[in-house]
């Protein structure tokens, strides 16, 4: 996995460090993330648009993974950057990202996250729905602004992946639908607002998705819509944006194609439409987030009790869980692990790896082959650096982990563990509730 070999001692060492020596230093459960195959993945991303010839905008979705540390890499590799939130505007501005390669998505943006956004002169808006055309346009009015937007819009394209993370199709809660009519009456609106500039649309069909067939499908049905919009309207896009969705290995099984692939899939279907069309060629802009990050990321934990029902499961448990990796629970996810201290032996059993929250859902991983482990040993689970530390929670009252970059040898600490003292800050008794003096 990743930069992730074994070392002389049998331990799992990524990025040139022992883990067990990262265990010691920081703690567990801890979340490495490779520094190194995060750069290469947005390399990747770069190099295959930048041999398209198109121009291009490569956006990392944060909300897969955002932190300060993760905005100054995106940055420094010179991608643009997608939030859906103030919080996840407010870490980019923390980190120094800049505020024109910012593009603000969500489907319920509100007024004081609209505001925030104008204040900072992020780049770009993608609008949601009508209300959000109205209310941005008269905010931005107020402040005597005028901002670029794209708006979203929903192809009809049904991706292959689990429901809750399937957004193309129809029925979504996301974007302005394309069969009814409701896309180009949100153009028509948008252009006729004094405030909004109109660059293009959005479309995301999608996470976790192997094959180039629904992208391909999802620029067949955007080019349509632009040549239509262009007849009827006169309005040409300028930018066209494919949202993410490229999927990664997870387990033997998941067959994702290497990043140039789904970006050649796109940039040539781009290239053909709208040469047949004989429409300027629009910049491309992609929204990646679990690909840029997913695969540089391990959980490790320590392995504390176990319990052996004869004849039907060993459970063992880490201290960790759905508090750090809700993935499983909510959506069935699979990941594969190894004893990172003892990783040159042989599996000697099939057990199942359980988690320390009160609820019997908090399964990591069924059915592992593993050495005997013993309670101390370490277990490192692979490819959780998209939507684990992002969908962390205090569930249990259990402190997040804290997250280390490693690169070259070196660790360092990016995200601190949480204290005790940070379960408690934001909680208030009121006087009526105290303890009276006795
Ligand atoms: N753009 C938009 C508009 C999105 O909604 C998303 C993901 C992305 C880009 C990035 O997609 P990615 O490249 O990461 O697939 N929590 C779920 C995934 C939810 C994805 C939501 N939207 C999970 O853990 O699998």
């Amino acid at each position: 996995h990743g930069t992730s070999t074994i070392n002389a001692n049998g331990h799992l060492e990524i990025g040139g460090r022992d883990v067990a020596d990262l265990a010691k230093e920081f703690g567990t459960p801890l979340y490495i993330v490779d520094e190194t195959l995060v750069r290469q993945r947005a390399k990747e991303y770069v190099e295959a648009f930048k041999a398209s010839g198109l121009k291009f905008q490569v956006a990392y979705a944060s909300k897969a993974f955002s932190v300060m540390a993760m905005c100054s890499i995106a940055e420094q590799e010179g991608l643009s950057l997608d939030v859906v939130s103030d919080g996840e505007l407010y870490t980019a501005l923390q980190a120094g990202f800049p505020a024109h390669r910012i593009h603000f998505h969500g489907n319920n943006k509100t007024p004081d996250e609209i505001e925030m956004a104008l204040d900072a002169e992020i780049g770009c808006f993608v609008v949601d729905n009508f209300h959000e055309l109205a209310l941005l346009n008269a905010i931005a009015g107020e402040k005597g602004k005028k901002v670029n937007i794209l708006l979203r819009i929903t192809p009809g394209v049904e991706a292959h992946t689990h429901d809750y993370i399937s957004t193309g199709q129809q029925d979504s809660k996301f974007g302005f639908d394309l069969g009814n009519g409701a896309a180009k009456q949100a153009i028509e609106q948008a252009v006729a607002l004094p405030n909004l500039e109109v660059l293009g649309v959005h479309s995301h069909i999608g996470s976790q998705i192997f094959e180039v067939e629904g992208f391909r499908m999802a620029v067949d049905k955007v080019a349509g819509f632009a040549v239509s919009i262009r007849s009827e309207l006169g309005l040409t896009f300028k930018v066209i944006n494919l949202g993410g969705g490229f999927g990664i290995r997870y387990v033997d099984g998941d067959t994702p194609l290497p990043i140039s692939e789904y970006v050649e899939a796109i940039t040539g279907a781009i290239k053909s439409n709208f040469s047949a069309a004989d429409f300027p060629l629009p910049e491309i802009w992609v929204e990646p987030g679990r690909s840029m990050v997913g695969d540089a990321g391990t959980t490790l934990y320590t392995i504390g009790t176990s319990k052996n029902i004869p004849g039907v499961r060993k459970y063992i448990a880490v201290d960790g869980g759905m508090t750090d990796n809700p993935r499983p629970a909510l959506y069935q996810s699979r990941y594969e692990a190894v004893l990172a201290n003892r990783a040159n032996e042989a599996a000697e059993e099939t057990v199942s790896i359980a988690g320390k929250c009160c609820e019997s859902g908090d399964m990591l991983i069924w059915d592992l082959e593993l050495p005997k482990a013993e309670s101390g040993d370490l277990l490192a689970v692979f490819c959780t650096g998209a939507y684990n530390y992002a969908m962390a929670s205090n569930y249990n009252r259990i402190r997040r982990p804290a997250v280390v970059f490693v690169k070259d040898g070196e660790a360092d600490l990016v995200v601190k563990r949480e204290s005790l003292d940070n379960i408690v800050c934001n909680d208030v008794i009121p006087a009526r509730l105290q303890k009276s003096p006795l």
